[in-house]
């Protein structure tokens, strides 16, 4: 079966589920974030492993639901939980649930994640408003997985990070005094935290932050046309920054101090979307 038949397989089964729901606005929930949803209207929720096609996630502190509702009057589609390259899912299929939001006609993307920093100026609890990012997990969800219904294959990323949501979300986290500054995503496959010299490395390269997600979703969702924002929450500074050894429970009990401040910055962020 082609990606695209997946694809269409999902998207029939959602519309069945949802009776034609048409989101707008499509949000990805980053490790620990899972419980920043906005309240939704008419919520329906439907477990990934259900939709055909869809990959599962196996990670603590990533639930795997679809949630589809609607928020002051915004159509939503929410995918708690995300899948990672490094659980071992081909780079190729990470493009599915993007190219199934597509399909069921989202048009801007929020995603989230759960970053280490590089920047004295983005110390944990704070977010950085992605402006661009570096792809420095030496693979790409497109290689080998073009299909014109999902966009050209040759494509600009002069702005993957649209410049007006960002603005507008800098001076939201500003109005809600929220510790944010925009920067730049340097992406890693994981699954382990970076060394101190790989941390020096990434920050002379140019990066504020490291993680190991958003990256191939962006390059899917720009490729057909989807107009994204990205908030990277600050769990910890990197390797050697910090004084501390990293460890995925701390991503995760560092998310859960952040989890309100993002809710009420979501909140406040997409009526203006
Ligand atoms: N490195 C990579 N990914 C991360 C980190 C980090 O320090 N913290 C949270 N996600």
């Amino acid at each position: 079966m082609t990606q695209l038949q997946k694809v269409k397989k999902a998207v029939a089964f959602i519309h069945k589920k949802t009776k034609n729901f048409k989101p707008e606005i499509a949000f990805i929930t980053g490790s620990g974030l899972a419980g920043a949803i906005p309240p939704l209207e008419n919520k329906i929720t439907l477990s990934y492993a259900d939709i055909p096609g869809f990959l599962q996630s196996g990670v603590p502190g990533h639930t795997g639901n679809l949630i589809f509702g609607t928020y002051k009057g915004k159509k939503l589609m929410v995918m708690q939980g995300r899948f990672h390259y490094y659980e071992g899912h081909p780079m190729k299929d990470l493009a599915i649930s993007i190219r199934t939001m597509f399909l069921l006609g989202v048009e801007k993307l929020i995603v989230s994640a759960a970053v280490g920093s590089l920047d004295l100026q983005l110390p944990p609890g704070s977010v950085c408003v992605l402006n661009d990012h570096i792809n420095f997990m030496a693979n790409n969800p497109l290689i080998g997985n073009h299909d014109k219904a999902f966009g050209p294959m040759f494509f600009d990323l002069s702005e993957a990070y649209d410049k007006k949501m960002r603005k507008m979300a800098m001076d939201t986290a500003k109005k809600l005094k929220i510790k944010a500054k925009e920067g730049c995503y340097l992406a890693v496959t994981g699954p382990n935290f970076e060394t101190p010299a790989e941390i020096r490395a990434f920050k002379k390269l140019g990066a504020s932050v490291v993680g190991m997600s958003v990256v191939p979703e962006v390059l899917v969702a720009r490729q057909c046309g989807i107009a994204v924002l990205g908030f990277a929450w600050v769990t910890n500074f990197g390797c050697g920054i910090s004084k501390t050894p990293l460890s995925h429970e701390q991503t995760i009990s560092e998310s859960k101090k952040i989890e309100g401040k993002f809710k009420s910055l979501l909140e406040a962020v997409l009526p203006k979307i």
